[in-house]
């Protein structure tokens, strides 16, 4: 008996991922970590991710993930790109591809492109010699679940497949966390006596470590609908508390006063109420877009408006970032050389998926600035990001070098390193007179004002050592 059929037998169930990026490398690994008596196997079209998953160096980077995935890779965790043999061997195919937003045709701008998600469903369809569960484990237009039916059903092979719903709420920087302790999962399904045997059986997975008050079961197109919902919200309030940071910076009043006093009112709750340069990252705008697209399909205009000011805002947010830098060092950025701190759309990853320093770096570029980015995780993305762009960049991973001679210092990412460096010997190397923007709201503001520099915060009063103050 060779070794992978003695593995088939000892495990109790085999799971299967296909699509091995940040929510199916992330999430298998939790998986197979908390249920050693599963085989999960994690496939994908890319032969260099699975190369990395299956090296020191994974493609991703998420704080803890590392010391799972070596702990248990080759007992109970395979990373492969033998999509069809996986297939085969598993009864249970999580579903976790790329959903970006559509470049072309209908919708382009808007909907969700679906392309990477059909072709899995034929696969499956088109591989599969037994009854499968899939498990559709990315953020999918609702009544997407309707349509993987249809494809999988769509020949006469007499096997049977039943479609579940089990979107992600992890947040990349913190995944293992919120995957090992999370607010909720959420699990739905047809409720025809299959789609809740099928579900249950998920439910089973999450039993391992989840308390039971924590799985939510619903139907199919509540739970698929609830994730779009639950991005819509937490986008909405970053939204909105960016919109008072500029009538703040008009009136002299604090945002983060604001934030506390209003996060104190327990029926808002204080998460989610740090005002910035605007959200990025790979869901947030691609999935209000989404829901707008899907709005607008139901013939609800009013609804799409909504959700679409949110993304209006957003970029309004970043607008007003360079406008204000552009401003506030006298109308002319050409030459100047401008220090970005952070690349990443947010701490502790290194993925810059729709992050605000992209945009800020092009529209900088486009003042014809100088740029040096600095960021610990982020600059090969970084180079990538910028690469078709045109004018003086360069990438330097020490931020005190990075900053040297420049005129100005611009926060788009909140890592913590940039709270404890020497801002004192940072002035001394710098341009005079020298700025910081913090677009963050991470740094000691009046410190920094008493060193030299000029400060201008978000939704803040400006620190500026110019008489015009
Ligand atoms: P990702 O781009 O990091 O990974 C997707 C992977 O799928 C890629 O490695 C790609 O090569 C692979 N793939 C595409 N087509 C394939 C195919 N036919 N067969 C095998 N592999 C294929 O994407 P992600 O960030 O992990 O997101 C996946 C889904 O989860 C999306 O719907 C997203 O909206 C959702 N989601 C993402 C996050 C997040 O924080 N990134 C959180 C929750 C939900
Ligand atoms: C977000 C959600 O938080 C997850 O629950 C969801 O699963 C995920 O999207 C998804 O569907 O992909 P993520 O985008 O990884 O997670 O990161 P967040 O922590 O939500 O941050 C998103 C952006 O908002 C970042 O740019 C962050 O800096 C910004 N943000 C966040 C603020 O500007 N202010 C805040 O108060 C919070």
């Amino acid at each position: 008996m060779n070794r992978e059929k003695r593995n088939k037998n000892k495990f109790e169930k085999n799971i299967l991922c296909i699509g091995g990026g940040y929510v199916g490398g992330s999430t298998m690994a939790v998986i197979a970590q908390k249920c050693p008596q599963y085989k999960v196997t994690v496939v994908d079209i890319n032969p260099n991710r699975i190369n990395q998953w299956n090296s020191d160096n994974l493609p991703i980077y998420e704080p803890g993930l590392d010391k799972i995935v070596h702990s248990i890779r080759g007992k109970n965790l395979f990373f492969s790109t033998d999509i069809e043999k996986g297939i085969k061997d598993a009864e249970i195919i999580f579903v976790s591809v790329n959903t970006p937003t559509k470049t072309f045709g209908a919708g382009a701008g808007m909907a969700a492109d679906l392309q990477y998600w059909e072709k899995t469903a034929r696969q499956i369809r088109d591989a599969a010699e037994s009854n499968k569960i899939i498990v559709d484990k990315g953020t999918l237009p609702v009544k997407t679940a309707l349509a993987m039916e249809r494809i999988l059903t769509a020949t006469d092979n007499d096997i049977h497949f039943d479609v579940i719903s089990n979107p992600e709420f992890l947040a990349e920087g913190t995944a293992i966390s919120d995957l090992t302790n999370p607010d909720r999962v959420l699990i739905g399904s047809r409720e025809t006596p299959s789609g809740i045997k099928a579900r249950n059986e998920v439910v089973d997975i999450y039993k391992n470590w989840v308390p039971e008050d924590r799985i939510i079961t619903s139907d199919i197109w509540s739970t698929e609908l609830s994730k779009l919902t639950a991005n819509a919200f937490l986008a909405q309030r970053i939204s909105s508390i960016n919109a008072m940071s500029a009538l703040c910076e008009k009136t002299d009043a604090n945002v983060n006063e604001i934030a506390h006093a209003i996060g104190m009112d327990h029926r808002i709750g204080d998460k989610f109420l740090n005002a910035s340069v605007g959200f990025g990252g790979s869901c947030f705008q691609k999935d209000i877009l989404n829901l707008v697209y899907l709005c607008r399909h139901y013939g609800l205009d009013e609804v799409a408006n909504y959700w679409q000011s949110i993304v209006r805002i957003n970029d309004y947010q970043k607008d007003r970032f360079i406008f204000n830098m552009l401003h506030t060092m006298f109308n002319t950025l050409v030459d100047k050389k401008i220090c970005l701190f952070g690349f990443a759309f947010k701490a502790d990853t290194g993925d810059t998926r729709e992050s605000p320093a992209i945009y800020i770096s092009k529209k900088l570029l486009e003042e014809k600035a100088e740029l040096i980015i600095t960021d610990p995780r982020a600059l090969e993305n970084a180079k990538i990001d910028l690469n078709d762009t045109d004018g003086k960049i360069r990438y330097i991973e020490d931020p005190y070098k990075a900053s040297t001679d420049c005129d100005a210092i611009a926060v788009m990412t909140e890592w913590d390193i940039y709270t404890k460096l020497d801002y004192e010997k940072i002035y001394q190397s710098m341009s005079k007179p020298a700025f910081i923007f913090d677009g963050r709201d991470i740094l000691d503001h009046k410190k920094l004002f008493e060193i030299g520099f000029n400060v201008f915060p978000i939704g803040k009063p400006k620190l500026s050592h110019f008489k015009d103050k």
